[in-house]
């Protein structure tokens, strides 16, 4: 299942332009100094296909939302447990309908295909579908699940 083991954000297929060497048309940036050029527009292509998970937190949905605005990226699968007795799909479209959202345009919501899982799970807790589905087509992994609670950090006094 070699897609799912990839670097968070880092393509495991070949891709058609590389960081350093291209500008995107929504993030380009004028070269200063001789430092490498990286563009999400460009690296994020139409033929770029995406799994994300942790796209209901805080760092995931703000990802999500970019690849929607500023990229082509193709096909964007999110990872979604179900909780409270609402779906991955339900939970999806609640996401997409959200303020963060507002910027994005529905015709959007095409490239976003929710599947069911848990990261806890074995292989990831995927129907057999969609694992086949992922496996098939996935190139880039933006892993973004966790199991956060910035609260529960204990402080210590400095000295
Ligand atoms: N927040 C920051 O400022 C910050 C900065 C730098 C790095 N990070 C890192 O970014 C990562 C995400 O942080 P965050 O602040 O975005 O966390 P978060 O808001 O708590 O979001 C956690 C996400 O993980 C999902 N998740 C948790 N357990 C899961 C499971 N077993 N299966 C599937 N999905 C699961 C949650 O889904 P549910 O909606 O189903 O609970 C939620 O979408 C962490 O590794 C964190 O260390 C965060």
């Amino acid at each position: 299942m070699q897609p799912l083991h990839a670097t968070a954000g880092v393509r495991v297929k070949e891709s058609t332009s590389s960081p350093g060497t291209t500008a995107g048309p929504s993030d380009a940036a004028e070269p200063s100094s001789g430092r490498g050029l990286y563009s999400i527009a460009a690296h994020y292509d139409s033929s770029c296909c995406v799994l994300l998970t942790g796209a209901t937190g805080y760092i995931g949905s703000l990802v999500l939302e970019k690849l929607l605005r500023s990229t082509t990226a193709g096909r964007i699968f999110v990872l979604l447990r179900p909780r409270r007795g609402v779906g991955p799909q339900e939970r999806l479209a609640a996401l997409l309908d959200g303020p963060l959202f507002h910027l994005v345009g529905p015709e959007h919501a095409a490239r976003v295909t929710a599947v069911a899982g848990d990261i806890l799970a074995p292989r990831l807790g995927l129907f057999d579908a969609d694992e086949a589905a992922l496996v098939g087509s996935v190139d880039t992994v933006v892993h973004a699940a966790a199991s956060e609670w910035l609260g529960r950090l204990q402080w210590e006094p400095s000295r």
